[in-house]
């Protein structure tokens, strides 16, 4: 395994945008419960907050809960848009901070079992999008289901997020693998999530690392880490994000450090702006499974 950024870079980077492509970032776990959807609000909105036109999409297809967590009223979701009765545009929420949402259906058995064309199907539609994305959040369910490597696969950046427990790192390990031999996804971020010190973290990290092995294929980074801490866990019974209600917290200014990383992080080098870098490599990919399949 290569390791790119193990020691991480200073917190506060430049937050210049590259106009021409949008970095669309998954926010995935190998086990369910670690973090992701309270990590993915938050990341997305730091990024409003910094000054990026941003969408978060949820893409927790069978258990979404970003609308609930945001105390957002939700009519329309992405299943009104896969069955044609309205556009993306119509079911965009705008959430604090100019940040824009797109909300999924909770429990719904036909979006949980969407599969790699649906998905691309999904993802279609922002190709319609008008107006200027620059960072596109994605929640994902955890595991390796073909929605979540969809989702991964599609995006430019995938960042794993994980606690200390010993199953969240087994599984964390087991999903960066199935990724990579699978899907071919090279390179991955991982964050320490609920962890007590940055020497957990950076211990967590380096277990990561160590099960991983030496396999040439895959190249991690350290996203850094978010601590466990009560005030978010207050912001969430109060549906709201800790950045907001307790931004001096730990977990805010750690989630705002992890933004900062986020805008640091290469943009697809592709003359394209909105989305259609996403779009393509989701298309492609069903191409790719179309042939195999004929
Ligand atoms: N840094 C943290 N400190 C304290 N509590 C946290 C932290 N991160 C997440 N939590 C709590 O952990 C629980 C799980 O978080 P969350 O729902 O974001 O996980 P998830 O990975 O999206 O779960 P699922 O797999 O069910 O989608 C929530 O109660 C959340 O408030
Ligand atoms: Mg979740």
């Amino acid at each position: 395994m290569r390791l790119a950024e193990v020691k991480l870079g200073p917190a506060c980077v430049g937050t210049s945008i590259n106009k021409t492509a949008v970095q669309t970032i998954a926010v995935t776990s190998g086990k369910g419960g670690v973090g992701k959807t309270t990590i993915a609000i938050n990341l997305a909105l730091a990024l409003a907050k910094a000054g990026h036109n941003t969408l978060l999409l949820d893409a927790d297809l069978g258990m979404a809960n970003i609308d609930e967590l945001l105390g957002l009223n939700v009519n329309v979701n992405v299943l009104d848009v896969l069955k044609g009765n309205c556009s993306l545009e119509e079911i965009l929420v705008e959430g604090p901070d100019g940040l824009l949402i797109v909300p999924a259906a909770s429990g719904n058995k036909d979006l949980s079992e969407l599969g790699a064309v649906e998905c691309a199907g999904l993802v279609h539609a922002f190709s319609e999008l008008k107006g200027r994305i620059d960072s596109l959040v994605i929640d994902t369910s955890g595991g390796i289901s073909a929605s979540v490597t969809s989702f991964c696969r599609a995006s430019s950046q995938v960042l794993v997020v994980t606690d200390n427990e010993p199953a969240s790192i087994r599984d964390c390990v087991a999903q960066i693998r199935h990724l990579n031999k699978t899907n071919a996804i090279a390179h991955f971020h991982v964050l320490a999530n609920m962890v007590f010190t940055a020497r957990d973290g950076s211990e967590l990290f380096r277990r990561v690392l160590d099960l991983l092995g030496d396999d040439q294929d895959i190249v991690i980074s350290y996203a850094g880490y978010v601590p466990r801490d009560d005030l978010l866990r207050k912001a969430v019974s109060g549906r709201q994000a800790v950045i907001n209600v307790y931004p001096g917290s730990g977990s805010a200014v750690a989630i705002n450090n992890l933004a900062r990383r986020v805008i640091s992080w290469r943009r697809p080098g592709l003359p394209h702006g909105q989305l259609e870098f996403f779009v393509e490599r989701m298309l492609q990919q069903n191409n790719v499974e179309r042939e195999v399949l004929s």
